[in-house]
């Protein structure tokens, strides 16, 4: 009787332990794994602990890309502003340093830029040192809680050791606040053609345009946009640099003017201007004159990527540029389901300018060019096809690591070519997203995507972005991490980002179609090489 109780007991015993291990592999309990595991992104920046927004302060120096941000290194919500600071040498794999700037009496260091100024311009290197000079809105929260409407100010720090550490200017504040209470992120950039530095800040709800021959005094010279394009909201975070259009040897000037609320699909995003600057104005090209609210001139029509700016002494050719975007949205980015940290960074992107046969100016974005060299093919095809009303594995946990994923390919564009892609899990967590040909437009459909409830607005509908090229194949180029996708079309003159928080990791990613056949050209799927 005791024996037959034993083997009972043994049995039950064998019994569980196979059943849970086959849990585990199913991934049924999202408890079986941490908040570490499950949503920590791969290769995407996130801060070590607690919170981030905005990306600050990009500069290339000595093989090393720097990234600051906005960071409260004492809780998961918007706090104190500190700079943080981490830097990277491939752009996919990042080393977080010591804080680099730290709030004092005069306020909160909020977003701004920084520059490398290797003529000492600035005299601000005693001993032969380049200085690393590094502009910052001052955010005096006192001031604002007794009504004074001149709270913020532009400021500078310095770093005469390659960005380690940094001493702030004793002139300080740089430019005082004239009585605009939405008076911030100076962006700097060398203006070769008129041997001078110039800076933009946002002013509420226009770009003001400052030049300045030391870095350290500056005067206003010009503003722009009050009654051009999307305003409704603050516009925050702008940046502005020269570029040469694609194939040719014009250069135009580049304004990212971010805005929130307002955007595209609702909340924070980043609208462009492309035009020309006589070292005083920017005057937008004709197709961009009379730009409505409602445009199509958006640098990413997903939900998150917002205040991006671009990488400053990068040795990119003139028709480039480095880009990274805060991969969140001020409509939910406090709520977002992690909690030992909070936001991550868009993976790097190569910004570059097309003109198009209708004469309008289109800012294109593609990742990184050094993402290729973690990229280790898995698969390729030709073509792939299936008959009608069947649906095509594009990928699954079985075969590659679906959270360090890119793929490539080409679909062609018939007039009933709806295609809808389906990425999910076991648990059935779905996140779709496509192309709807009779309306033109791409979309992403997170409702039912995980855990979506954490704000009303994260998944309240889906987000649209018009197709603005019209060739006859679609190209697609989709990355992804465990909590992001960032999908971009045709060679990135349309793109999307959006987070994620599926209940365990997402195991394949479907592809099905309204057309006759599916068919998938070159076809080619990478797992990105962390180690
Ligand atoms: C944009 C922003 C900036 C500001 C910073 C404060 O997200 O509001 O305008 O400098 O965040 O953290």
């Amino acid at each position: 009787m005791l024996m037959k109780k034993i083997i009972n007991f043994l049995l039950l015993l064998t019994v569980t332990a196979i059943w849970s291990q086959e849990q585990i592999k199913n991934n049924k309990f999202e408890n079986l794994l941490n908040e570490e595991e499950l949503y920590r992104p791969n290769f995407h920046f996130t801060p070590q602990k607690n919170w981030m927004n905005d990306p600050n302060g990009m500069f290339f120096y000595k093989g090393k890309y720097h990234l600051f941000f906005q960071h409260h290194p004492e809780g998961n919500t918007w706090g104190p502003m500190h700079w943080g600071h981490a830097t990277t040498e491939n752009l996919f794999q990042w080393d977080q340093k010591p804080i680099a700037i730290y709030p004092d009496e005069k306020g909160y260091i909020f977003s701004g830029s920084a520059v490398v100024d290797p003529k000492n311009t600035s005299n601000l290197a005693k001993n032969g040192e380049t200085p690393i000079v590094a502009m910052f809105t001052y955010h005096n929260a006192k001031a604002e809680k007794e009504g004074s409407e001149t709270f913020q100010s532009q400021a500078i720090a310095y770093s005469l050791d390659e960005g380690k550490t940094w001493e702030k200017y004793e002139g300080n504040p740089v430019i005082e606040n004239p009585g605009i209470r939405d008076f911030r992120d100076p962006k700097m950039q060398w203006d070769d053609e008129h041997e001078q530095w110039v800076m933009v800040l946002a002013a509420q709800d226009k770009s003001l345009f400052y030049t300045s021959k030391n870095l350290t005094d500056w005067e206003l010279a010009s503003e722009f946009g009050k009654e051009i394009g999307a305003h409704g909201g603050v516009w925050e975070c702008p940046d502005f640099f020269p570029i040469k259009v694609k194939g040719s040897d014009e250069t135009k000037w580049i304004l990212i003017q971010s805005l929130n609320p307002g955007a595209f699909n609702g909340g924070s995003g980043t609208q462009y201007f492309v035009g020309d600057f006589d070292g005083t104005t920017f005057t937008p090209v004709a197709s961009q004159k009379e730009l409505p609210a409602q445009h199509s001139y958006w640098l990413d029509f997903g939900k998150d990527n917002y205040a991006g700016v671009t990488w400053s002494n990068t040795n990119l050719p003139e028709n480039k540029r480095l880009f990274l975007g805060w991969m969140s949205n001020w409509q939910y980015a406090e709520k977002v389901p992690t909690k030992a940290w909070r936001s991550s960074m868009t993976i790097p992107r190569e910004l570059y300018l097309v003109k198009k046969d209708d004469d309008t100016y289109r800012l294109f974005s593609e990742p990184a060019k050094q993402i290729d060299s973690i990229s280790k093919l898995i698969h390729t095809e030709k073509t792939v096809k299936k008959s009608r009303g069947s649906k095509m594995v594009l990928a699954n946990s079985a075969e590659v690591e679906m959270d360090k994923l890119r793929l490539k390919f080409k679909l062609p564009v018939l007039a009933k070519a709806n295609y809808t892609f389906n990425l999910s899990n076991d648990n059935g967590d779905s996140l779709k997203f496509g192309y709807n040909s009779s309306e033109k437009r791409f979309f992403i459909d997170r409702g039912a995507s995980g855990k979506i409830n954490f704000s009303d607005t994260f998944a309240e509908k889906n987000s649209f972005a018009p197709r603005s090229a019209n060739d006859d194949l679609l190209e697609v180029e989709i990355i992804l991490d465990k909590t992001s996708i960032e999908l971009f079309y045709d060679n990135g003159e349309t793109v999307m980002t959006e987070i994620f928080f599926p209940n365990s990791p997402m195991t394949t990613l479907e592809l099905s179609s309204l057309t006759k056949h599916l068919k998938v050209k070159d076809l080619k799927i990478y797992e990105l090489q962390l180690n």
